[in-house]
């Protein structure tokens, strides 16, 4: 009998994600950490939740960023995590805060639409664009769905303007929230990142 192989569904990733990550604090946290893990020592976080409509949330960060084969290779391959071999960072050092390789899907918690622009040394810009609504119709393999590629590949990364050239780095812009951001949950959320540095 030939071998037999699993497939993977694209709803389980979504429910993979949405069962680990608690609320969507902790999803923005996760995001954050990220960052912090490419060596970042600057993140601009923006939460605009006026209206449903315009509701957006973007987190740029001035860390090492990605190439086309970082996306390739281990940001699209769920549950994958190089920093399980590369524990801290090569800039500042830093322990790494992940490994489990399924922090990105906080991007899905915090909302349907995801647009990443990233810029890494001596790489051209890329990006990839997800809509996560395409994941929830039942019996899809996962590797079936065409991701698209955002036009403006460039990141707006946090820093000073005159070293934008040789600057790295990513932004991440989440659309179509899911919840709404009350004055509690910023503060909730204040405390959580106060946290993350010592
Ligand atoms: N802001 C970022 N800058 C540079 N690389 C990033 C960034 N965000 C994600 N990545 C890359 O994508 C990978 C996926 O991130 P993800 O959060 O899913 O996994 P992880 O951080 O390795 O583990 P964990 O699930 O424990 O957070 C990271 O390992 C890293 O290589
Ligand atoms: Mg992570």
């Amino acid at each position: 009998m030939p071998a037999k192989f699993f497939k993977v569904d694209a709803n389980a990733i979504l429910t993979l994600g949405r069962n680990s990550i608690k609320d969507h604090t902790t999803a923005v946290v996760e995001l954050i950490k990220n960052a912090y893990d490419a060596d970042a020592d600057l993140v601009e976080l923006n939460i605009r939740a006026l209206s449903e409509s315009a509701s957006e949330i973007r987190i740029a960060d001035n860390g090492h960023g990605m190439s086309d084969s970082d996306i390739e290779n281990s940001w699209l391959r769920i549950g994958f995590s190089d920093k399980v071999t590369n524990k801290t960072s090569s800039r500042f050092t830093r322990r790494k805060t992940g490994e489990k390789g399924i922090g990105r899907l906080s991007a899905d918690r915090l909302g349907s639409e995801l647009e990443l622009r990233t810029k890494s040394r001596a790489r051209p810009a890329t990006g990839v664009l997800v809509d996560w609504s395409k994941f929830e119709s039942a019996g899809k393999e996962v590797g079936s769905i065409p991701l698209a590629v955002p036009k403006n590949l460039n990141p707006t990364i946090p820093g000073k303007a005159h070293q934008s050239r040789t600057r790295t780095g990513t932004e991440l812009i989440i659309k179509k929230l899911r919840q709404r951001w009350t004055p509690d949950d910023i503060e909730k959320l204040h405390a959580e990142l106060s946290l993350l540095l010592p």
